[in-house]
């Protein structure tokens, strides 16, 4: 049995939102309390996509000032940034050799980034589900809490590290991670279209609650949230083609700690308009003082690098010492 570790990692691409918040980030700081965890800004993945230099050396810092101000200790967990650890880059390139072209080609997740020109993506974005896997392989982790939108690639890195330790014969040397995803709430939906989920990437910014909005946005999207016509019931079923109410329902349970059951019978018979403010206020009281501790940590950069620093220098031990191992077993002298 391997011990128990946690590793996750979220792209410093742009501002973290909600989805962010209640698909990761929140197990995050729950886990760090439970088990040894390291916490990545995953800067190596971000750039599978074109990042402006400048942007990009912001991001990073951003990112990691939402996970402090999230609620992650950095005494207690090792946060870093996946570039300064070199070991993921030559993971990866092993993992390239080990994972089938045939499982790349099953991932919905670079379908969508790529969009319809296949040709015109980057070969970075094809081959990101291995980085991922070499991000957790790296460190031998057990457990990796992700939103369900990871799933499938977090299956892939079981493949590759079954595989890996068919292919060299060493039984049980890469655990096999298992993803830890919410079960109440595991993928967030925009606020616009209820069928899709909440993301950085989409146009408009009423589309999401991002984690820096000031009170008074978060209380103006939601009023401008989608919802419909009928009245709130209390039958669970009803909201099968109903998925924006269904989604702000359920943000609300998250925030509250309650079985979605139990929302929909306290407001039951309510209109929307009184539903929302609730819903605002439960938002405002949790994200509020999020997006002010970032921001009051954005005014120490240095800080903010003096974190990762340490960081890395925890995770880069950790790396190298199975790294070495892993060469040993693929041959190389
Ligand atoms: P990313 O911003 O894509 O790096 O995602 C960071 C983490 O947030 C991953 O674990 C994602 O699965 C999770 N996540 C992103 N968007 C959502 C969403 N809309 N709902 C739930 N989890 C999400
Ligand atoms: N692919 C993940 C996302 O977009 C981020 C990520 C990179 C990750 N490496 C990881 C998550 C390792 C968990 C474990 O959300």
């Amino acid at each position: 049995m391997s011990k128990k570790l946690v590793f996750s990692g979220v792209q410093p691409t742009g501002n973290l939102h909600l989805g962010n918040y209640l698909g990761a980030l929140k197990s995050f700081v729950s886990l760090q309390k439970k088990m040894d965890c390291l916490y990545c800004v995953v800067d190596l993945h971000a750039i599978t996509t074109f990042q402006d230099p400048k942007e990009l050396n912001l991001n990073i810092l951003e990112t990691t000032a939402s996970f402090l101000a999230s609620g992650l200790d950095a005494k207690k967990s090792i946060i870093f940034n996946q570039s300064s650890v070199s070991g993921h880059a030559e993971l990866a390139w092993i993992l390239n050799c080990v994972c089938r072209l045939g499982w790349l080609n099953r991932m919905t997740q670079f379908k969508d980034k790529a969009g319809k020109d296949k040709e015109k993506a980057s070969v970075g974005l094809y081959i990101y589900p291995n980085l991922m896997a070499a991000d957790i392989l790296l460190y031998k982790a057990t457990h990796v809490p992700v939103g369900a939108d990871q799933k499938q690639h977090l299956e892939l890195s079981r493949d590759i590290a079954q595989k890996f330790n068919n292919d060299f014969k060493v039984d049980n040397f890469f655990p096999l991670p298992e993803p830890l995803i919410q079960k109440n709430i595991s993928r967030i939906m925009s606020l616009r279209d209820g069928t899709k989920k909440m993301s950085k990437s989409e146009d408009s910014d009423y589309s999401r609650i991002n984690l820096k909005d000031s009170a008074d946005e978060i209380v103006k999207k939601i009023k401008k949230a989608k919802t419909d016509t009928n009245p709130i019931t209390d039958n669970i079923k009803d909201y099968e083609k109903r998925p924006e109410a269904f989604n702000l329902l359920s943000i609300y349970s998250d925030l509250s700690e309650q079985e979605i059951q139990k929302t929909i019978t306290e407001f039951a018979g309510k209109n929307f308009s009184y539903f929302k403010n609730q819903l605002s206020e439960k938002l405002v009281e949790t994200i509020s003082p999020i997006g002010s501790n970032i921001a009051k940590l954005l005014n120490d950069k240095k800080h903010l690098e003096d974190v990762l620093k340490k960081g890395r220098e925890k995770a880069n031990i950790i790396a190298e010492e199975n790294l070495k191992k892993i060469r040993e077993i693929v041959g190389f002298v």
